[in-house]
């Protein structure tokens, strides 16, 4: 049998090694990580127990919890009384919008804090308004005295500062939200990473490296995918969250929504182990929304007329048609500023920020400003209007006027389109539909509201 000499081994060895290195390599810089194989899968008889709390109308003290039930803050008694647009688990009206607020730090206190103001309460006690909300947390009123030697005076003046910020934010569909908890941060990270280095290298620069890269908003599990802000890594975070701050139910994860008034008040979970993992394999098994081609010939040109517009003007490079395995996602994840003039003070915070004679410490980094928003995914926008993270605008055209700030190079080009051209696009986006086999609404239309 023939050996290999001792340097012939040392040489394999070396060969070996470099071929690893050079897999990991490869690996870490060019591929997504795993392609996505199989979409998300739960047992049935999980999905249809999952269904069935994911519709049920909560009342306090409800024979399904094992805590306090429904309350004692919530906005609905029910998931589906705000996920229903084109199917259960589908966005909601601006009626169902959600508010939430967030505090910079202030004099005696330097923390940045954050939380939800619900709609309604068990007891009257309970009850949260935007009033109970601006007397925890006042206006720092601000002052003016005169400083210097009696040759010369000069008058100091410490503005007001407001520490309280409200904003809303309205219903997404969770139709593909299975689907979007299989994309790694990887392909997220990567697609972040090589943006930002062809904008660096101008001279290979393609026509739209001008936009600035997004943000990726990271949290504590990983890159936030879910939420208008990203405010989550993955799919049971945010429906754990979703439990907690929309119908007051707390889970094995995360405590129930505590009234303003009553920071101490606590219940034993309401919902167990198993109830909330099969609540959380229906909405991981939601089917994802679909590109629906149109039949007539004449509005099928027109909508892949639009589809080539949408990449040839930019659009595409924020609403990445395919995201770490998913195709027609249409989102990179990132966080961006439409808004402009954005609207910072001085500071850089959302009106002005703390006075610096204040000495007051800034918003941490890791959160992200007022005026940052997510990436919408676009697939389904076709029924999911009212549009933006607030729904104020009415029409895909009215949202898509509204990008400025980062997106001001392509919101231009948009507008200089001819009509004829701006309706093509407008109708590709009407063909991402939500998909046609998502569960129906089964509560007559009527008891949403009047449930709430
Ligand atoms: C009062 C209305 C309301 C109710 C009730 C409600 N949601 Fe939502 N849901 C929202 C709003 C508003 C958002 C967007 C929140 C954000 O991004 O900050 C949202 C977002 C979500 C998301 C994130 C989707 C994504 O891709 O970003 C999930 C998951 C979710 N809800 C699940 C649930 C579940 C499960 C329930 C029931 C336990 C529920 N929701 C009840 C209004 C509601
Ligand atoms: C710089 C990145 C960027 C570019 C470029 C961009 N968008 Fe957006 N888009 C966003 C962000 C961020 C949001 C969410 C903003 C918000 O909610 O306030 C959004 C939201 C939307 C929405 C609303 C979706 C919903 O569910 O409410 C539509 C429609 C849309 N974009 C279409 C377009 C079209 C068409 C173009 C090209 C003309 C485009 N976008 C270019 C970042 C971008």
């Amino acid at each position: 049998m023939h050996r290999l000499s001792p340097t012939g081994q040392r040489r394999l060895c070396g060969l070996g090694l470099f071929g690893i290195a050079a897999v990991a390599i490869y690996w870490n810089f060019f591929t997504d990580g795993l392609p996505i194989m199989w979409g998300p899968t739960a047992r049935a008889a999980e999905v249809a127990a999952g269904r069935e709390l994911f519709e049920h109308q909560w009342e306090p003290n409800d024979p399904l919890a094992h805590g306090d039930g429904l309350g004692p803050v919530y906005n609905a008694r029910s998931c589906g009384a705000c996920h229903f647009q084109g199917g259960l688990g589908g966005g909601g009206g601006r009626e169902q919008n959600a508010v939430s607020f967030e505090v910079l730090p202030r004099p005696g206190d330097p923390n940045f804090r954050t939380g939800n103001l619900h709609h309604f309460s068990i007891t009257p006690a309970f009850k949260e308004s935007n009033d109970s909300l601006r007397a925890m947390f006042p206006i720092v009123k601000g002052s003016t005295t005169q400083s210097g030697d009696p040759h010369c005076r000069y008058t100091v003046t410490i503005p007001d500062f407001d520490p309280l910020h409200t904003q809303t934010v309205q219903t997404t569909a969770l139709f593909g939200a299975g689907w979007v908890d299989l994309i790694s941060d990887r392909a997220i990270l990567r697609n972040a990473r090589s943006r930002g280095l062809r904008s660096v290298v101008r001279e290979l620069s393609l026509d739209f490296d001008n936009i600035p890269v997004g943000r990726v908003r990271h949290v504590p599990g990983g890159v936030g995918k879910f939420g208008w802000k990203g405010q989550f890594a993955s799919l049971s975070e945010f429906v754990a969250a979703a439990c907690a701050n929309e119908l007051g139910l707390g889970t094995p994860t995360t405590e129930q929504a505590k009234p303003l008034s009553a920071p101490d008040h606590t219940s034993p979970p309401d919902l167990d182990k198993a109830q909330f993992r099969a609540l959380v394999a229906f909405v991981k098994t939601l089917p994802k929304p679909v590109e629906v081609v149109p039949d007539q010939a004449a509005a099928q040109a027109d909508a892949a007329h639009g589809k080539a517009l949408f990449g040839t003007i930019g659009c595409a490079v924020c609403h990445i048609p395919d995201m770490g395995g998913v195709k027609g996602i249409y989102t990179d994840f990132l966080l961006y500023t439409l808004s402009e003039p954005p609207p910072t003070g001085g500071s850089g915070e959302y009106g002005p920020g703390p006075p610096s004679q204040l000495e007051l410490p800034s918003r941490p980094d890791s959160e992200p400003r007022p005026d940052e928003w997510k990436t919408a995914a676009l697939w389904g926008v076709a029924d999911s209007a009212p549009y933006l993270h607030d729904g104020s605008a009415a029409t895909l055209h009215d949202a898509i006027l509204r990008h400025r700030g980062d997106a001001r190079i392509v919101g231009d080009k948009y507008k200089a389109l001819t009509p004829a051209d701006q309706l093509a696009v407008i109708a590709f986006l009407n063909t991402l539909k939500a998909p046609p086999d998502a569960p129906k609404v089964n509560s007559p239309a009527g008891t949403r509201l009047a449930s709430r």
